[in-house]
Parts: structure tokens; sequence; C-alpha cells
């Protein structure tokens, strides 16, 4: 089973502004990791780190869609499309957490989503944003 310790640093894209939040990004989850480590976490600890999580993934999201329509960025539908899944994804978990009794497993399978999803994401789609930028950008 995949190391559960640390997120390790996500590839950078060549982009300051979105390298510094895909960071920022993977700092959040680490603190969650933290949460998960401690065995069985505290409800309120859970409620708090995931509230934090989610509110930086959406503002991310946000302001990456924001930069890609400023450079006219030709694929924004299709990776907005890809933010608006994983948005969905992430209300799901918002529900369940209501009712969750297992904060243990919750936290791990918030933590397995966010890794994978987030470096394949950012390696292929957030990538491809940094060398249309490059060749297309001011
Ligand atoms: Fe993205
Ligand atoms: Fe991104």
């Amino acid at each position: 089973m995949e190391n559960k310790n640390a997120a390790s640093v996500p590839m950078k894209i060549g982009i300051a502004s979105l390298d510094a939040q895909h960071e920022a990004l993977f700092e959040c989850i680490n603190k969650f990791i933290r949460l998960y480590l401690k065995g069985e976490p505290e409800r309120g600890e859970v409620e708090k780190q995931f509230a934090a999580l989610v509110d930086y993934t959406v503002t991310h999201f946000d302001d990456e869609e924001f930069f890609m329509r400023s450079i006219d960025y030709p694929e924004l539908a299709n990776h907005a499309a890809q933010h608006q899944a994983l948005r969905d994804v992430v209300d799901s978990f918002s529900t369940r957490l209501e009712a969750e009794k297992d904060l243990h497993t919750f936290c791990g399978e918030v933590i397995e989503l966010l890794k994978t999803w987030l470096n394949k994401h950012i390696c292929t789609l957030d990538a491809k944003i940094a060398v249309y930028y490059q060749s297309h950008g001011k």
C-alpha cells in the first residue's frame, strides 16, 4: 500500500502563481494526513480541515479557470469539466461526512483520492496550460 505519511511536492508546471497554489494545496493535504495518522481523529478537527481543503481546492480551480480565460486557452472547456468532476466528488464526500462514523477511513479515502487525482491532473492537464502559455502568452 502507498505511503500515507505525506503527499509529495507536486510537479512544477512553470507558472509561478499556479505552482504556489498547488504547493499550498498539498500542504492542506499534508495537514489532513497528520489527522489521519492520529488513528481515530476528532470530528471537529476533521470537519475543520476538510472544509479548509475543499475551500482551497475550489478557490484554486476558480483562479486557474480565470487564468485560462485570460490567455484565451483553447482547452478551457475540457479542463473546467475535469475540475467540475472533482468538485462533484468532493461534494459527495461532504455529504457523507455528516453521518460518517468511521472518520479514520473517511480521512484515508479523501487523502488517496486527492493525492492521486491532483498529481495526475497537475502533470497532464495543468502542465498543458503552461506549454500553451509559454508559446502564446504575453
Ligand atoms: Fe487544473
Ligand atoms: Fe491546478
